[in-house]
């Protein structure tokens, strides 16, 4: 059967949808990773091929045609050289900008349909009704997602302080802002049909609208502490997925609304999985206020006690309790990520493994400042796979582990989340590493971490703390086994 020169986009909006079903299930390991990265690559080149060939070309004339090419070329090459670029530590913000334009461009889609409403007015009056609803709420998302996503992206790159803004009645604000867009589709319906699809003050309530869910989405977000920043990145992966849901129903194209629904629901469950692993609840992270005991000052637990309680230890007697050890647990965490030392990290692993000892890593679920960071880290220096286990595999071992290597990690490892019920992490599973023989902390200064907590592991009797930059005390301590150094 020869395939029709109009069936071709369907066939490859088909075949789009299937590569980015491919891609999620890729995504979600990491040995398949790489594979399903490109699976989206693919879908998304033919999505962009077919949506051409889709076009009313009449309509497109030089000026159009120039706008749109010149818009992929300059969009495309800014997105390729930022993300080039940009250092894995930043991947929240660059991911959170990401998701602020898939809003923007879900409020003008919905804004543009209602302003240009292009074969609606032949439509029945029940479909007008849900093409009007179905811009509503797009614009409502979009707006949302966009100022949200603009709000997490400054606050993870340090430009608005992480503390949470506590307005007074602030669940009221949010409530009144929700009601409100809600009554203000009756009128906004009422006048459009009355007006053939399209009135002018139809268009003044949708603006007004979009102003109401700017300010719900900023709000929204500035009331989130940092410490919740990565599910609520998550959420507004989930929140830009449903917005470009909306819009492929505004557009009346399939394949936006397949990719929507795919890019909303995995944001869901992801977020849900991080609440999980946070013990925290989503309604909790959603509405704010984590990290503060109300005063909007960042939860501190645990007795100030300083660097001089600690046991303090050497790069050349951390290599002699390696050498001597069985076996070996490494627990990657944020700060190694900032050191850049995996692979260092690597080589001392690789190194240890051939004299015969056990070495593997434990992955903590919000390790870093991004889901999978660690994995990612470990998979580009190449450690193998089978050795890199999840938190729940690993925990029972710890108890029969010689020495743990903490390194550039510090909430996923703190007693006080099982210990401490005042702690804002009480309830959070974490890596159990004091039950180990030895326990080595890789930091630079007794600074607590993301959390803002502080961490009674440092003063355990079995802990002791190596001081500096993890790029260095780990190069220290392949050079003491080089007998570069006293070993
Ligand atoms: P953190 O608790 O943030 O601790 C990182 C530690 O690394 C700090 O104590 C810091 O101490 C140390 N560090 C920083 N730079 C270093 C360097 N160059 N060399 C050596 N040490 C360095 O990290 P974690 O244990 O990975 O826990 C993650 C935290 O981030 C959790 O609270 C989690 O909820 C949150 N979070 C997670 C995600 C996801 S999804 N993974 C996203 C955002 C936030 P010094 O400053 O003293 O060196």
């Amino acid at each position: 059967m020869i395939l029709e020169a109009q069936s071709l986009p369907t066939v490859l909006y088909v075949v789009a949808a299937v590569l980015f079903i491919l891609s999620l299930g890729g995504l979600a390991n990491q040995e398949t990773a790489r594979r399903g990265n490109i699976y989206g690559i693919v879908g998304m080149v033919l999505a962009i091929g077919a949506t051409f060939l889709l076009g009313d070309f009449e309509l497109w004339n030089g000026t159009a045609m120039t706008l749109i090419y010149g818009s992929v070329a300059i969009g495309g090459a800014i997105g390729a050289v930022l993300a080039a670029r940009v250092a894995m530590t930043a991947m929240p913000e660059l991911v959170a900008i990401l998701h602020s334009f898939v809003g923007l461009a879900a409020v003008f889609v919905g804004w543009s349909s209602y302003l240009h409403p292009h074969g609606t007015e032949t439509l029945s009056r029940a479909a007008q009704t849900v093409h009007l609803i179905e811009i509503w709420i797009g614009v409502f998302i979009g707006a949302i997602t966009f100022t949200g996503s603009v709000v997490a992206w400054a606050k993870l790159n340090g430009k608005v302080s992480g503390k949470p803004l506590l307005l007074p009645n602030r669940h009221m604000i949010n409530l009144a802002a929700v009601v409100g867009s809600l009554i203000l589709v009756f009128p906004f319906i009422e006048m459009s049909h009355g007006a053939g699809g399209f009135s002018y003050f139809g268009f003044l309530l949708l603006l007004a609208m979009s102003g109401v869910a700017f300010g719900l989405g900023w709000h929204l977000v500035m009331a989130i502490g940092g410490a919740d920043m990565p599910v609520v990145v998550s959420l507004l992966n989930s929140y830009s997925g449903w917005a470009a849901a909306a819009a492929g129903f505004m557009l009346s194209n399939d394949l936006l609304i397949v990719t929507g629904a795919l890019v909303g629901s995995s944001g869901a469950i992801l977020s849900y999985i991080m609440c999980n692993a946070m013990n925290r609840s989503i309604w909790n992270v959603v509405f704010g206020g984590f990290g503060t005991d109300g005063g909007g000052e960042p939860a501190q637990v645990g007795e100030a006690k300083s660097a001089d309680d600690c046991n303090h230890t050497t790069a050349e007697e951390v290599a002699k309790a390696a050498k001597n050890a069985k076996s070996i647990v490494i627990v990657p965490g944020y700060g190694m990520a900032v050191a850049r030392a995996q692979h260092l990290v690597k080589e001392f692993s690789g190194q240890m493994r051939k004299k015969g000892i056990t070495v593997r890593y434990a992955i903590h679920p919000v390790a870093g400042r991004l889901p999978g960071h660690m994995n990612v880290l470990l998979a580009e220096a190449g450690v193998p796979y089978d050795t890199v286990l999840e938190m729940e595999e690993i925990n029972d071992d710890l108890p029969e582990t010689d020495l743990v290597l903490v390194i550039g990690a510090n909430d996923i490892v703190n007693p006080g989340a099982e210990t401490d019920p005042s702690s804002p992490i009480y309830g959070m599973p974490v890596l159990q590493v004091w039950k180990s023989t030895k326990v080595v902390v890789f930091k630079r200064s007794m600074r607590m971490g993301y959390a803002g907590v502080a961490n009674e592991l440092f003063f355990n009797e079995n802990t002791d703390m190596l001081f500096g930059d993890a790029k260095d005390t780990v190069q220290a301590i392949l050079n003491a086994l080089s007998g570069k150094a006293a070993a």
